[in-house]
């Protein structure tokens, strides 16, 4: 079978006969009634899909915004790019779409009285009065971070709720210690290893 890139066809033309193809299916499975299953078995499902805590950054004239996320993955490594997904209606949006620049600060266990204050039980830059930030790039970093991803946006999907953000990896920082600060199961976890 031939690759696309050897038949030379365009991705914008392979694209809308997969959604075609997906949205059929997605009838047949999601008949009616079944919507509401299906959305309470996901909820579920991604209470068990456990991932590393970490507080996304950006930065606009003197201004610091951050959260914390979850929905961060590594992407390429040709050229290093990870992606975030950002809900429309976090304060942090519209500044991150301005400045074209995030930061992602990967927690350790230690950093976990961060994680109220990052996900709203504190308000705007007074977020940045809690833990030990410095500043790379003219992102806000957190120094005791597992470890610091400064990227630049170079692409951005809209999906639902979310705007999904591509960015190319410009700076790194990488502490030894591994003690990841997890979220499983809708609580905060440590990791162990297996046969240690
Ligand atoms: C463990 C955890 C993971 C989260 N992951 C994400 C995420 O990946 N993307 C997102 O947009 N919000 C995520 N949130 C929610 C934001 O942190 C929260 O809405 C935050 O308060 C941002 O909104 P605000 O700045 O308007 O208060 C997460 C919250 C928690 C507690």
């Amino acid at each position: 079978m031939k690759s696309i890139k050897e038949t030379g066809m365009a991705f914008d033309l392979v694209r809308p006969a997969l959604v075609e193809k997906l949205g059929s299916e997605r009838i047949d499975i999601a008949g009616t009634g079944q919507q509401d299953a299906i959305l309470t078995g996901f909820k579920k499902a991604m209470r068990r899909l456990t991932a590393t805590v970490s507080i996304i950054t950006t930065g606009e004239q003197d201004q610091r915004f951050g959260m914390v996320a979850t929905a961060v993955s590594s992407v390429s490594t040709e050229p290093p790019a990870v992606l975030i997904c950002v809900n429309h209606s976090a304060s942090m949006f519209h500044p991150l779409m301005r400045a074209g620049r995030f930061a992602v600060n990967m927690l350790t266990v230690e950093s976990n009285p961060l994680v109220p204050v990052f996900s709203g039980k504190v308000k705007g830059q007074e977020r940045f009065e809690y833990g030990d930030w410095t500043s790379l790039n003219g992102l806000p970093c957190l120094k005791n971070a597992q470890a610091v991803l400064c990227c630049a946006v170079v692409d951005t999907f809209t999906y639902g709720s979310h705007e999904i953000v591509i960015g190319q990896v410009k700076a790194v920082e990488v502490e030894d210690e591994i003690s990841p600060l997890l979220w499983q199961d809708g609580k905060l976890a440590v990791s162990h290893l297996l046969n240690a």
